[in-house]
C-alpha cells in the first residue's frame, strides 16, 4: 500500500491551505513522515506555517516538510519540446512570442504537472502521509479522468500517429509551412500521458488515497461543491470526508452576525443532506487569521475530534453513488439503506434529484450534461436505490420508487 494521500480541494478562500497544513501538523505529531504539498500556483503554505518553503520538500518541524511546487519549473521538465513546437506554430501565425508562450500551456495544465509531483513522491516512497493543498476548483482533477481516454489513445492510436507523422517529415518539409511535430514533442507527450496513467492509479487507490471537500456554510460555496462532488464520484475518487470551515460559533447567534448564522445553519442543513452519508467536519471561524503552529492546531482540535480523531484514517469508504450514462439514458444507483420502498419520493429540479425518504431529505447534483433527461423509472432493492434518466424535453419531473 502506498503512503496515505490526502487531496484539499474547494472553492477559492475557503480554507484550503489551513485545514491541509493543519492536518499536515497533525499526521507528524503522531509520528508520521508527512509532506505537505501545494500545488496552487498562488502558494501560501510558507505564511500558513510560518517558514519559507521551497520546490523540494524543506524540513519544517519533526517528522514535518512543506513543499510549494513550482509549476513553472516543473512545465518546463516535462513539456519542453512541446512548448516549443506549438511556440514556433504560433509564432510563424503572427503571434507575438509572450502570448504565444501563454498560450502553449493550456489551462490546468501547470497545476496538472504539479500534481505529478504526488506520483514521485509515491516512487520514492520517503513519506508515509502526503497532504495536498489543490487549486481552487475541481478543474485540474476533472483533467486527471482524462487518463481512461488517454491510456486508450497510448495503446492504439498514438503508436500509428507517430509512424505517419515521421514518414510524412520529410515530404511535407517542402509542401507545407508549419513545423510537424519532432520526435521530442511526441516524447514529452508520451510521457505526459503515462504519468497521467499511472497518477489516475494513485488516486483510484481508495486504500490509500482520498480526496477532502472543503468549504464555507455559504450558499454558492456550498452549491459549487455539490458540483465537485459529482464529478469526483463520477470518475470514482473517492470522497471521505467534508470540511466545513468558518462556521460563526453559537456566541453570534445574537447580534449583528445573527441573520449571518441563521443563513449558515440553513446551508449546513443542505451540507447534511447533499454528501451524506460521507462524514462532514465542522471549524468554526475562530477569532483571528489561522497562521503559525499555534493556530494551526487549534484548528485540527477542532476539526479532528470524537468522529474523526484521526486525519490520516480513511474516513469514508464507499464512493456514494453511482452514475452510469449511454446513448441518452443514465442509470443513478444511490445505497439508502434503512429505507423502505413505500418512502421514496423522487423530484428533479434543474440539475438537482431530491430524494425524500420519510422525513429525510437527499439532495443530488447531477452532471451539466444531464439537463434534459427526466427520471423515468425508479426501483429500490436491497437497501439500493435505481434511478434510470431518459433524455426529454418534456415530461414527468416526479415519480414515485416503484
Ligand atoms: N477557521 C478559521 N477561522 C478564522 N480564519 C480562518 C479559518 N480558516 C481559514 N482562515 C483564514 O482565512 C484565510 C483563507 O484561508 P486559506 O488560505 O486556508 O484558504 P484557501 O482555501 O487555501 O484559499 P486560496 O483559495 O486563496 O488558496 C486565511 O487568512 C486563513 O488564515
Ligand atoms: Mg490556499
Amino acid at each position: 500500500m502506498g503512503p496515505r494521500t490526502i487531496l484539499y480541494t474547494g472553492k477559492g478562500g475557503v480554507g484550503k491551505t489551513s485545514v491541509a497544513a493543519a492536518t499536515a501538523r497533525r499526521c507528524a505529531a503522531a509520528g508520521l513522515d508527512t509532506v505537505v504539498v501545494s500545488t496552487d500556483p498562488a502558494h501560501s503554505l510558507s505564511d500558513s506555517l510560518e517558514t519559507e518553503l521551497g520546490g523540494s520538500p524543506t524540513a519544517c518541524g519533526d517528522h514535518l516538510w512543506g513543499q510549494e511546487v513550482q509549476a513553472q519549473a516543473e512545465m518546463e521538465r516535462h513539456w519542453e519540446a512541446v512548448q516549443e513546437w506549438m511556440g514556433d506554430l504560433l509564432a510563424e501565425r503572427g503571434v507575438d512570442r509572450i502570448s504565444a508562450e501563454e498560450l502553449t500551456v493550456p489551462p490546468g495544465m501547470d497545476e496538472l504537472f504539479s500534481l505529478l509531483e504526488i506520483k514521485r513522491h509515491h516512487e520514492e516512497d520517503r513519506f508515509d502521509a502526503i497532504i495536498v493543498d489543490c487549486a481552487p476548483t475541481g478543474e485540474t482533477l476533472r483533467l486527471l479522468s482524462f487518463p481512461d481516454v488517454a491510456s486508450w489513445w497510448l495503446e492504439k492510436v498514438f503508436p500509428w500517429e507517430r509512424r505517419l507523422i515521421s514518414a510524412a517529415r520529410p515530404i511535407a518539409r517542402g509542401l507545407l509551412d508549419i513545423p510537424l511535430p519532432s520526435d521530442a514533442v511526441f516524447d514529452d507527450v508520451q510521457r505526459l500521458v503515462e504519468n497521467l496513467v499511472g497518477m489516475n492509479a494513485i488516486l483510484r487507490d481508495r486504500s490509500s488515497t482520498s480526496v477532502r471537500l472543503v468549504m464555507n456554510p455559504d450558499r454558492m460555496v456550498v452549491k459549487e461543491s455539490m458540483r465537485t462532488f459529482t464529478y469526483l464520484n463520477l470518475y470514482g475518487y473517492l470522497t471521505d470526508a467534508i470540511v466545513v470551515n468558518r462556521v460563526l460559533p453559537a456566541e453570534a447567534a445574537e447580534g449583528y452576525f445573527a441573520p449571518w448564522r441563521e443563513a449558515q445553519l440553513e446551508q449546513m442543513e443542505l451540507v447534511r443532506s447533499a454528501f451524506a452519508p460521507v462524514p462532514v467536519l465542522v471549524a468554526p471561524a475562530l477569532e483571528r487569521e489561522v497562521m503559525g503552529a499555534e493556530m494551526l492546531d487549534r484548528l485540527a482540535d477542532e476539526l479532528f475530534d470524537d468522529v474523526a480523531a484521526d486525519p490520516w484514517a480513511v474516513l469514508h469508504e464507499e464512493i456514494s453513488r453511482e452514475l452510469v450514462s449511454e446513448n441518452g439514458t443514465a442509470l443513478l444507483r444511490l445505497p439508502l439503506p434503512g429505507a423502505s420502498k413505500a418512502d421514496i419520493e423522487l423530484k428533479k429540479i434543474g440539475l438537482e434529484l431530491v430524494i425524500r425518504v420519510g422525513p429525510h431529505k437527499r439532495t443530488i447534483m447531477l452532471p451539466a450534461t444531464m439537463a434534459s433527461h427526466r427520471p423515468r423509472a425508479a426501483s429500490f432493492d436491497e437497501g439500493t436505490l435505481e434511478v434510470r434518466f431518459e433524455r426529454d424535453d418534456d415530461g414527468v419531473t416526479g415519480q414515485r420508487a416503484s
